[in-house]
């Protein structure tokens, strides 16, 4: 009998048996061994017991029982393709980042794109922020690009982060909500750190509920440092543009579509490569240096605030397109490990404080979710334009030890014995930043206006979108059940925009409205006229 192209026996149990032979390859153990009968165990006489001695039943039921790893302590869900980056023009005045040197240079990436806030399993519509993360293959190693689909984030400093996630996922004693901004803990965070309300704005905007991860853009967020050839040091900010533009649904589509199909941004991103509709992103840059970072009364180190396009326009480098699936979801999508210190010759770290712990975070968490520091020898993760050459050795895994005899540096054994040596020419150099003073654990006074950049992106806004910001956080709040909460909610409202307070507090039928919340900065109210302009001190 056949099934398919495949011949196939009836046990005597009834059991299908598919028979190798000709095309059809043979089944084997993880040792290669042939497996004759693969549905049924080794027992002893007709009715059993199974027998401890079954290699193969115990060999299949092991590997088994340790397929899952931990999910992503954030950014649990998501999903992987990959696809290249193709460069526009030279860029070498600015970096000498390999990738950026040649027009028409094709580099591969791997993106993935995922919620923050829902377990591996939740639902895509959910109302929450994008992770956009890039690989790419660059000839000189690996560089990352770990970014939001929203260009600010919520804190300051990487140390409140563990809250911060703490706060917006499920609640410790109930497990629920499982993906969702509209609950106690998460506005009672929130409420309480005023840095947040900028990001806030953003995220009971449109943005957050993007129709496919196709129409959303991408950021870099932090300010980057790239650095030629020369050692000139350039600020820069990555920006991803969607060609395909940029549309979100509403929240009553999002309930719809999440209810009949959880799976809906995957399954959009699958089935557009798959039908050759290739999503394509231009990669922008905004470049500038100290002096113009200088006249800006908010810090370009601080997360919570954009440099406004209108002063600073952003340049377009060049296109990515992304064109294939992977073959397979866990070995690529779920083992795939970004890190914002994956850097290349030509890119830099900045002092940004949030930046700095993320340099830590990822490292840490990939060894405890990977469960090997060979994590790197994993195909997606591993260089596919570069030669891995050092004396890195051993560990789980280790796949890829260095070969004979020398595995230390300096020695004394010549040529390709002696292995891999510097290269000062090509080498990655971290650019010669001046640093002093005192030790200390204080916020810089710089980082202190939290509600400018609320306001202006507010105000920003069309009418319609205005609109769905104050409904948005009149459901949002009405699922809070703690009324003090709600009230220190709007209370940042009103150093944002007093009409939009209003309307929250009537949607919530507040009996009083509350003060203003205490603020560090003043609120820059006159941004209406001129939002981009008035934020520049000079
Ligand atoms: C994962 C973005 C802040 C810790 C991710 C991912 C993205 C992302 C896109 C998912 C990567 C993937 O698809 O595999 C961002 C952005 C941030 C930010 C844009 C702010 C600008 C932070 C901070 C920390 C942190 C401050 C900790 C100090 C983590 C961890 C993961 C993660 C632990 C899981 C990584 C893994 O398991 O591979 N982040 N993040 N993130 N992020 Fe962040």
């Amino acid at each position: 009998e056949k099934l398919g192209d495949v011949a196939f026996e009836r046990g005597n149990g009834g059991e299908v048996h598919q028979l190798a032979g000709g095309d059809v390859p043979t089944l084997t153990t993880q040792q290669g061994v042939p497996v004759a009968d693969d549905q049924n165990t080794l027992k002893a006489g007709e009715r059993g017991p199974s027998l401890l001695e079954d290699q193969i039943f115990r060999e299949k039921i092991f590997k088994f029982d340790h397929e899952r790893i931990p999910e992503r302590v954030v950014h649990a869900r998501g999903y992987g393709v990959h696809g290249y980056f193709e460069n526009y023009e030279p860029l070498s005045d600015v970096t000498s980042a390999d990738l950026f040197q040649r027009a028409g240079e094709k580099t591969p990436v791997f993106v993935r794109f995922s919620t923050v806030a829902g377990n591996k399993g939740s639902g895509d519509l959910a109302r929450d922020v994008r992770g956009f993360a890039v690989k790419f293959y660059t000839r000189e190693g690996n560089w990352d690009i770990v970014g939001n689909n929203i260009p600010i984030f919520f804190i300051q400093d990487a140390i409140k982060f563990p809250d911060l996630i703490h706060a917006a996922k499920q609640e410790p004693d109930r497990g629920f909500p499982q993906a969702q901004t509209a609950h106690d803990n998460f506005w009672d965070y929130m409420s309480l750190t005023p840095e947040a309300m900028a990001m806030v704005m953003w995220i009971m905007s449109d943005r957050t509920i993007p129709r496919s991860f196709r129409f959303m853009e991408g950021f870099g967020i932090h300010t980057f440092r790239f650095i030629n050839a020369k050692g000139k040091s350039t600020f820069v900010k990555f920006h991803w543009k969607p060609k395909q533009g940029m549309q979100s649904v509403v929240w009553n589509e999002a309930l719809k579509i999440n209810g009949a199909d959880p799976d809906f941004h995957r399954r959009d991103l699958w089935d557009a490569i798959q039908m050759g509709d290739y999503p394509e992103w231009e990669l922008g840059f905004q470049l500038f240096d100290e002096d113009f970072a200088d006249k800006f009364d908010f810090d370009v180190l601080d997360p919570t605030k954009i440099i406004p396009e209108e002063i600073l326009p952003v340049k377009r480098v060049g296109k990515m397109v992304l064109d294939r699936c992977v073959d397979n979801f866990f070995a690529e999508t779920e083992q795939v490990a970004f890190h914002t210190a994956n850097l290349v010759p030509g890119v830099d770290h900045t002092n940004d404080p949030l930046l700095q712990g993320r340099n830590f975070s990822y490292l840490d968490t990939q060894l405890k979710r990977l469960g090997s520091p060979n994590f790197t020898h994993i195909p997606v993760n591993a260089p596919r334009n570069a030669n891995v050459c050092n004396f890195q050795q051993d560990g789980h895994m280790a796949m890829t030890n260095p070969k004979g005899r020398a595995n230390y540096e300096p020695n004394s054994w010549g040529g390709e014995m002696g292995g891999p040596r510097e290269n000062p020419e090509r080498g990655f150099r971290s650019h010669p930043t001046e640093i002093g003073g005192e030790k200390r654990r204080l916020r810089a006074e710089s980082f202190s206006d939290h509600y400018s950049q609320a306001r202006q992106f507010y105000v920003s806004q069309t009418e319609v979108e205005q609109g769905h910001m104050a409904l948005a956080l009149t459901f949002e709040l009405s699922k809070v059940e703690t009324p003090a909460i709600r009230s220190r909610v709007v209370s940042h409202l009103l150093n944002i925009d007093e009409e939009l307070a209003k309307k929250v507090a009537k949607g919530l039928r507040l009996e009083t409205m509350p003060a203003p919340a205490p603020a560090a900065r003043p609120t820059k109210m006159d941004l209406a006229k001129s939002p981009a302009l008035s934020i520049l001190m000079n």
